[in-house]
């Protein structure tokens, strides 16, 4: 099985998804800025894998400081922060990894410099088992949801591959599965980045789940059919009235499975609730290059210098959200009340 990152010897290693299907290459980054790179031009994406990759790259940033004196450490680590939190907007997997790092240092302020430097790695294993095992929680419960000879369909990728492993939509569909469910799952090619063809189609396949890909434009045709029972989907970040953010194109298919009275699921960990964002309008939408929508694959689809918009998510508004999955359990309306909940015990 791949693995999405890993702490290795101390370095950071990724596999490629932007070669992905076609190339299994794997990276290893010896220095923060290589990470906060990875992230950028998405070598690694995916909200949970994100925040995994940035308290790696942190960790990777704390060993390269070299300086015997804490104080001097904290200020050089602020940089190496920094640099990490500029990377990408929405999700806030990002800012709560970095956010985990910090805490870990603010939490010894009589440790030494050798001291610091080995907890912060070792945090960062942490955040990469702990996503592993939230991933599972979340599989158990979700899997709970979806029926026997359910078709599902999903959107993005939220899979092993947006994780440290096993996913958060995905691991609803694998967790349904382990309970003995057959489950034939549907998956939108989500342009432009085509992280549903390229990488929950390639993910699925390797596991030998039953995926059928489809173009973003066929779900609405597809649940017309009655081929859809459930609508499971990731998130970036989902605010404390349960909005959702998440891949551009989610909230068309929320809309549709509204028409077609199919549920539509979130699965999220709790790292990816933004309890400070009253509501989804205050999520910030990542706006990316203007090539992923004129270009496929490097060929010109579109007339040279057409205007043009690329919003890389957009919110689907919570009276669209049937529940929310997490490692906590399944949460349903009213979402400000149960959200607030999840986090008081
Ligand atoms: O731009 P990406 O590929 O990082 O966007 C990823 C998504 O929108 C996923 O659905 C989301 O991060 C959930 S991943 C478990």
């Amino acid at each position: 099985m791949f693995k999405t990152v890993e702490w290795k010897n101390n370095r950071v290693v990724m596999i490629d998804q932007r070669l992905l299907p076609n190339k299994e290459v794997y990276n290893t980054y010896i220095d923060y800025k290589q990470v906060a790179g990875a992230i950028k031009d998405m070598v690694v994406r995916g909200a949970p894998a994100i925040g995994v990759s940035a308290a790696m790259g942190v960790a990777l940033g704390g060993l390269s400081i070299k300086t015997e004196k804490p104080a001097e450490f904290k200020k050089a680590l602020e940089k190496v922060t920094k640099l990490l939190a500029s990377t990408r907007p929405t999700a806030v997997n990002l800012f709560w990894g970095i956010e985990r790092m910090k805490a870990v240092v603010a939490a010894h302020p009589n440790a030494s410099v050798a001291e610091l430097k080995k907890l912060l790695v070792e945090e960062a294993r942490r955040i990469h088992q702990e996503d592993i095992d939230i991933c599972r929680r979340i599989g158990r419960h979700g899997g709970a949801l979806l029926k026997d000879k359910f078709h599902v369909l999903t959107h993005c990728n939220a899979g092993a591959l947006a994780t440290a492993g096993y996913g958060t939509a995905l691991g609803v569909i694998r967790g349904a599965i382990e309970r003995g469910r057959n489950i034939k799952v549907y998956a939108d090619e989500t342009r432009p980045f085509l992280q549903g063809a390229r990488l929950t189609a390639w993910e699925l396949m390797k596991d030998k789940i039953d995926v059928t890909l489809i173009t973003d434009n066929m779900a609405g045709y597809m649940m017309q059919q009655g081929l859809i029972n459930a609508v499971v989907v990731g998130a970036d970040r989902i605010a404390a009235n349960g909005d959702t953010a998440n891949k551009i194109g989610t909230y068309s298919v929320a809309v549709l499975a509204k028409e077609h009275k199919i549920p539509f699921y979130v699965a999220a960990p709790l790292s990816t609730i933004d309890i400070k964002k009253k509501d989804g309008s205050l999520i910030p939408i990542e706006e990316r290059g203007c090539e992923e929508v004129t270009h496929l694959r490097g060929v010109a689809v579109a007339p040279k210098g057409v205007k043009v918009r690329n919003p890389a998510f957009d919110v689907t508004p919570n009276r669209l959200v049937t529940a929310i999955i997490t490692e906590k359990g399944v949460v349903r309306p009213p979402y400000r009340q149960n959200i607030k909940a999840l986090f008081q015990d």
